[in-house]
This record gives structure tokens, C-alpha cells and sequence, in this order.
């Protein structure tokens, strides 16, 4: 697995992580060890990039357990989601108790009471429970704001979908990105699924072989990671098996430009 470096933040991540919305909203012991098998994929793999957030129902405490004595090896980034103080406070203390005392990556969610937030999660960066500090939003409508907040030089990370039906980001965000040394966190790399729901015929991967790509979702994050200014990919996956498949895409030879237009246009678009 490639790692890159996280922007100018000093972290390292593997270009391929996991992300837990739905997937690990687990409420019973045999929903638990069975995403246990996916985070030892995930540590097998060197997949060990998750992502969570308390909007995520009971993800963020499964994701704890799942680590299971492994915490220093992961790189745990999660979400503050609240306007009220006291709800935000609440949300940092039981994340801080599920990762042992550390969120590596700590994003404000959608963008909910930023400014204030943000001057919380300084305070924890101060006294060492947190590394960097992250923004993220998931609409499009709101990037102009996401780009403000991106230039608080508190900010060390963004979090963005970034998929070849949602390109948005290419005209303002990635570059500014890029400029600020922010690092990079790409959600929703399959569109919640749905780019995998289209079929694409094995015959039409063949000429991505020599690229390492045998899978339709391998050659999606392909597409993504090749852009070199996006640092980490978060698939959601509820099996260890996809898990596999989505972390053997983590490395290079990266797609020229061609290949990302043919894969493009494999999903339905023209460059
Ligand atoms: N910041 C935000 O506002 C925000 C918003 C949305 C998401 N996110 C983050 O981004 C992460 C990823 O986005 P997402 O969960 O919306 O969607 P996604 O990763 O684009 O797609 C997840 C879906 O893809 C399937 N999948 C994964 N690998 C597969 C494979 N190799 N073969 C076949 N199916 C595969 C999963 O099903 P299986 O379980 O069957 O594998 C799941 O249904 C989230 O989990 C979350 O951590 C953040």
C-alpha cells in the first residue's frame, strides 16, 4: 500500500483507508466481530485510515472495539456534529474515551458552528489529544464556505466527495487544497454505492491489467488516487473481502490522463 504525506500536517496515510457510515452501525455482539474481521483486513491489507463521526449511530464505539489493542498502528480520523456546546462536548469525550485518549484527524461536520468548534478542537490539540484538525461537507452547495473555512491556518485537513459523478472540487477546492498544504480525505468514492450498482463488463477493465486493476471498484479508486492531490480514499465496506479488493487498488502505476477518461466514460461520462 502507498502512503502519502497528509499535506503539510507531518502525518503519513495509506492512500487507501475505510470509512464506517452504516457499516459499522452495529448493535449486537455477532455485528461486532463480524466488522472485527473487516478492521483485520483492513490492519492485514495496511488499509488503517478510518473514518467516523457521531452522526454515524453506534460506528465510532464499534470502530474502537474493532481496533482492539491496535490503536497505535491506526489513524483514526472522526467528527464534532453539533451547535450546542454542551452536545459537542459530550460527542469529543466519548470519542477521545472509544480511541484511546486520541483523534488523529478531528473534522468538523458539515460545517455545524465551525468557528466554535474549531476553537474547541484547538484547545484539545493544545494539551496532545488531537493531531489535526479538518473541515469537511458533503454538498456541493456548500464548498464555498468549506473554502473559507480551509483558510483558517488552524485547519490542517479537508474532507470531500470525490467520484466521477461528483467533480465539483476540481475547479476550486483540490487546487486550494493543494496550495494551503492541506491533507486531503476523498468520501463517497463509490457515490454511496451507487457507481457500483452500474455494470461495467470485465472485457472492458482489460485494458486497465496493466495498471493492476481486475475489479470495477478497484479501478474507481484508481481513478481517484491518481490524482495525486488527494491523499486517502475511505471506502465503506461491511465485508473484509471488498475490503481486499479496495485496498489492492492502493498502489501504483498511477492512470495517466487517458485512463481516467476511459474510466470516466466506463461510468456514463464524457471528459
Ligand atoms: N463527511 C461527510 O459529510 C460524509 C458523507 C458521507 C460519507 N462520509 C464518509 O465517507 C465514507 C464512504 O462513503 P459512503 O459510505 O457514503 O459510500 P461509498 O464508500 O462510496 O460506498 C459504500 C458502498 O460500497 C460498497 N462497497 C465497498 N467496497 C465494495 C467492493 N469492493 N465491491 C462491491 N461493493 C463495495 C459497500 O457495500 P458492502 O458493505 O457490501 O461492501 C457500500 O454499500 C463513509 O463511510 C463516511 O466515513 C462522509
Amino acid at each position: 500500500m502507498e502512503s502519502r504525506d497528509f499535506g503539510r500536517t507531518g502525518l503519513r496515510v495509506p492512500v487507501v483507508g475505510m470509512g464506517t457510515w452504516q457499516t459499522f452501525d452495529v448493535r449486537d455482539a455477532a455485528g461486532e466481530q463480524a466488522r472485527t474481521r473487516v478492521t483485520d483486513a483492513a490492519f492485514e491489507t495496511g488499509a488503517t485510515f478510518f473514518d467516523s463521526s457521531p452522526m454515524y449511530g453506534q460506528a465510532e464505539r464499534v470502530l474502537g472495539r474493532t481496533l482492539n489493542g491496535r490503536r497505535g498502528r491506526a489513524i483514526v480520523a472522526t467528527k464534532v456534529w453539533s451547535a450546542n456546546d454542551l452536545e459537542a462536548e459530550h460527542q469529543i469525550t466519548a470519542a477521545l474515551d472509544y480511541f484511546d485518549r486520541l483523534v488523529d484527524v478531528y473534522q468538523v461536520h458539515n460545517l455545524v458552528a465551525s468557528r466554535k468548534r474549531i476553537d474547541q478542537l484547538e484547545r484539545l490539540k493544545d494539551v496532545g489529544a488531537v493531531r489535526v484538525i479538518g473541515v469537511t461537507h458533503y454538498s456541493a452547495a456548500a464548498f464555498g464556505e468549506l473554502r473559507l473555512a480551509m483558510s483558517d491556518p488552524r485547519v490542517g485537513a479537508v474532507q470531500i466527495p470525490y467520484n466521477p459523478d461528483e467533480r465539483d472540487v476540481e475547479s476550486d477546492i483540490l487546487p486550494a487544497a493543494a496550495d494551503l498544504g492541506l491533507g486531503v480525505i476523498v468520501m463517497r468514492p463509490f457515490g454511496q454505492g451507487a457507481l457500483l450498482r452500474r455494470s461495467v463488463a470485465e472485457p472492458a477493465l482489460r485494458p486497465l491489467a496493466p495498471f493492476g486493476i481486475s475489479s470495477w471498484p478497484q479501478a474507481l479508486l484508481k481513478w481517484i488516487l491518481s490524482d495525486l492531490r488527494c491523499h486517502v480514499a475511505i471506502p465503506a465496506t461491511s465485508s473484509p473481502e471488498h475490503l481486499r479488493i479496495n485496498a489492492a487498488a492502493g498502489q501504483p502505476p498511477w492512470f495517466g490522463a487517458d485512463e481516467r477518461a476511459y474510466v470516466a466514460r466506463l461510468a456514463g461520462h464524457s471528459l
